[in-house]
């Protein structure tokens, strides 16, 4: 892993300029505390649940860790690339990379890279929604391939999106169900404490997020890092 802190491949550039928010993208890691630094560089294998309150740095270090992931990846690509052995063509999200050939065409399609999906958590309720026509079933479709990726990031988790009980819930439980059967790294970012974790894991608070909250506080799947203090917004 590299120690810097800037994307130098356009390609790169604009997968991370495209995904987060101008007020997130120039986010700092001296900002941030010590022993968080720590936990995230080299970037985590596991899954991240960033909790603290308003104003306190979590979205800021989700950007953090994207372009950290992104980093990792363009420093292992860019020595094939800078001896023109490969070409990173970006197309629809994906980064892939064309190696040279003895072909008439000369490249031939290698591997793809960066594939992740970043949003907030009501972005994600709405791909999730736009997916399906009202009441079908999961089982039968899958989930949408724009969901189907090596990393996710949701910003804003438990901003009480409505319909508590209903459609939404469904499609949410399903969806973070299959993230963690299959171990995807997953990054959130949450004003709930541990504590309303804890409560709602037992039923005792939010109780329809009961299965959600048991499943995110699984530690072999997503390690917690808990922002303290005050809000950083001037
Ligand atoms: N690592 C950082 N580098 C630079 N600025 C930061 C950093 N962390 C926080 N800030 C400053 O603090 C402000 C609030 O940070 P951020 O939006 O990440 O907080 P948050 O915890 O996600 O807030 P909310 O609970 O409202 O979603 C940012 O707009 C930025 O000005
Ligand atoms: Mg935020």
């Amino acid at each position: 892993m590299s120690q810097l802190q800037e994307l130098s491949l356009s390609v790169f550039k604009r997968l991370y300029q495209n995904a987060v928010s101008p007020s997130h993208q120039n986010a700092t890691i001296d900002k941030v505390n010590k022993l968080i630094r720590d936990s995230i560089s080299p970037p985590p294998e596991k899954g991240s649940l960033i909790m603290g309150s308003v104003g306190t740095g979590k979205t800021s270090l989700m950007a953090i860790i994207l372009r950290n992931y992104l980093i990792d990846i363009e420093y292992r690509l860019k020595s094939l690339v800078d001896s023109g052995k490969a070409i990173i063509d970006y197309d629809s999200g994906y980064v892939h990379v064309l190696a040279t050939v003895d072909r008439p065409d000369g490249w031939q399609h290698i591997a793809s890279y960066a594939s992740f999906w970043y949003g907030t958590q009501a972005q994600l309720v709405q791909t999730l929604r736009n997916y399906y026509m009202e009441g079908e079933e999961i089982q039968s479709v899958g989930f949408p391939p724009s969901l189907i990726k090596d990393r996710i990031f949701i910003d804003d988790f438990g901003r009480a999106y409505s319909d508590q009980a209903g459609w939404n819930t469904y499609l949410q439980e399903e969806y973070i169900d299959f993230l963690w059967r299959e171990k995807i790294p997953t990054y959130l970012t949450t004003n709930w404490t541990w504590a309303d974790m804890q409560q709602c894991r037992s039923g005792l608070k939010y109780p329809t997020w009961q299965r959600v909250a048991d499943r995110l506080c699984d530690s072999a799947w997503i390690g917690k890092i808990e922002i303290v203090g005050k809000s950083l917004r001037q």
